[in-house]
């Protein structure tokens, strides 16, 4: 709270103060708490656009610089220098490891990568062709039903648990989801590989063959983790914080997360920015798709471009971009149609005035979409990807919220149904 600074709002000719809350950085926070109180007035804010949901001390954005800061750390020197797995501890504990706290890390999370046998059976469930988030949705709720051991959130020890089953399982169900979605044999874990090896072993292993990761695959896959590890407070993580205020225990908390993230205004970008590249086809037809992104009336948005905060670039999309150079050099694609398509749309959008204007970047979404192609992933699984590398960020959020604030998450809103009136018969309608 800032003693000094208040803001002063006038309703209906009463004049309120309101006192005004300072961050380490970026924009004071007027402090409406008391309002409803003291005016019996609401405020209204669909979007959360202007609206600080709850404090937090993980990460920091600051839209015009195009800055992205994990505890402080830039996103850059972080991707430059760290791993996912660093990250993870990073974004968990606050402070970067020492080399003993990072093997004591490393080693608690490998050896919680296997799920419950009987989990097994479970997937059989799900139709052959189910969306690989569809599953992990259902999967990730009922681990809740397999680990009772860690659901009571009051529990520091227990809520410790269920983290590191949530890092440590996720890329094991989202793996074992692709594989039963081509009918393949679920690859168990190896706990010889690091977290983002073994992920792609657990995808594209098969019995009959070895299969050895490649390094610069390794390092890009690594990135897109650590790139989407966390993001304040985005639509997925508000979902995560609003359920685990309810006291719902974590495993629903982060389905709950997973299930948000699914849109295509969010974590679904991806897929549905690869699925654009491959409907436009070829350099030929791209005018036509901006036309359209341009006209209103279309509702088509060029997927990929654009971020409600970032508004200049988005530092992880430059990072990104890098890796997207180096994977599709070392796979040898440098004329595949949608790989023009893309870099074609890229150029386009960077000097077009109606881009220009709104700021309308290529997203994180628009180089993870090309880098996951170029790796053998079916759409279907980007998100998945996204689900498995948020995991840490909304677990970190919600172990946040759990132990600052009791109150539950409860909007009000602008009531715009009809008065009051009484019930008709059926006869009578
Ligand atoms: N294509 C064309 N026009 C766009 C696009 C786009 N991708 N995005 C925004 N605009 C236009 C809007 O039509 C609007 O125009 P107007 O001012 O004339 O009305 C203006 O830009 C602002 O758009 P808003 O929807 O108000 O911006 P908002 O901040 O709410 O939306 C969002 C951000 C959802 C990301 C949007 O840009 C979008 O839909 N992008 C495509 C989907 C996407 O790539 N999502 C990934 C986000 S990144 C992530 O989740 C990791």
């Amino acid at each position: 709270m800032c003693a000094d600074k208040t803001a002063k709002l006038s309703v209906n000719g009463k004049e309120y103060d309101l006192p005004m809350m300072s961050p380490v950085m970026g924009p004071d926070v007027v402090d409406i708490r008391k309002l409803y109180d003291e005016a019996d007035v609401f405020t209204f804010d669909p979007g959360f656009t202007s609206t600080a949901a709850c404090k937090s001390a993980i990460t920091y954005i600051d839209g015009d610089k195009g800055e992205l800061l994990y505890r402080g750390y830039p996103i850059e020197q972080l991707a430059a220098e760290s791993t996912h797995l660093e990250v993870c501890f990073l974004l968990l504990y606050g402070e970067l490891p020492t080399k003993a706290q990072m093997e004591d890390f490393t080693s608690r999370i490998t050896r919680h990568t296997m799920v419950h046998e009987q989990m097994h059976y479970f997937f059989r469930g799900f139709r052959r062709d189910s969306h690989p988030m569809a599953t992990m949705v259902g999967v990730v709720g009922a681990m809740s039903a397999f680990y009772h051991d860690s659901l009571d959130i009051t529990d520091p020890w227990q809520r410790e648990v269920a983290a590191m089953r949530m890092i440590a399982k996720l890329p094991t169900i989202a793996a074992m989801a692709y594989k039963y979605s081509v009918g393949q044999p679920f690859v168990y874990p190896k706990n010889s590989l690091s977290y983002a090896a073994n992920f792609l072993h657990m995808c594209f292993a098969v019995p009959t063959e070895d299969y050895v990761v490649n390094p610069v695959l390794e390092k890009a896959m690594d990135r897109i983790m650590m790139l989407h590890a966390d993001h304040e407070q985005n639509a997925s993580t508000s979902t995560v914080r609003l359920a685990g205020s309810s006291g719902a225990n974590p495993f629903a908390c982060i389905a709950a997360g997973i299930a948000c993230l699914w849109g295509p205004a969010h974590g679904g970008a991806n897929q549905a920015c690869l699925e654009m590249l491959r409907e436009i086809g070829t350099v030929d037809r791209i005018p036509e798709y901006i036309a359209k992104a341009k006209d209103k009336n279309s509702g088509f948005r060029l997927m990929g471009f654009g971020h409600r905060v970032y508004k200049n670039f988005d530092p992880r999309a430059t990072v990104m971009k890098e890796s997207a150079d180096e994977v599709l050099e070392l796979l040898g694609i440098h004329n595949n149609p949608t790989l023009q398509v893309a870099k074609e749309l890229e150029r386009i959008a960077l000097s077009d005035d109606y881009f220009i204007s709104k700021k309308l970047y290529p997203n994180v979404d628009f180089y993870s979409g090309i880098i996951l192609d170029a790796m053998g992933f079916p759409t279907s699984m980007f998100t998945p990807i996204f689900a498995i590398s948020r995991t840490v960020g909304w677990i970190s959020q919600w172990k946040e919220m759990i132990t600052e604030n009791g109150k539950i998450g409860r909007p009000r809103q602008l009531y715009v149904g009809p008065q009051k009136r009484d019930y008709v018969d059926v006869r009578h309608r």
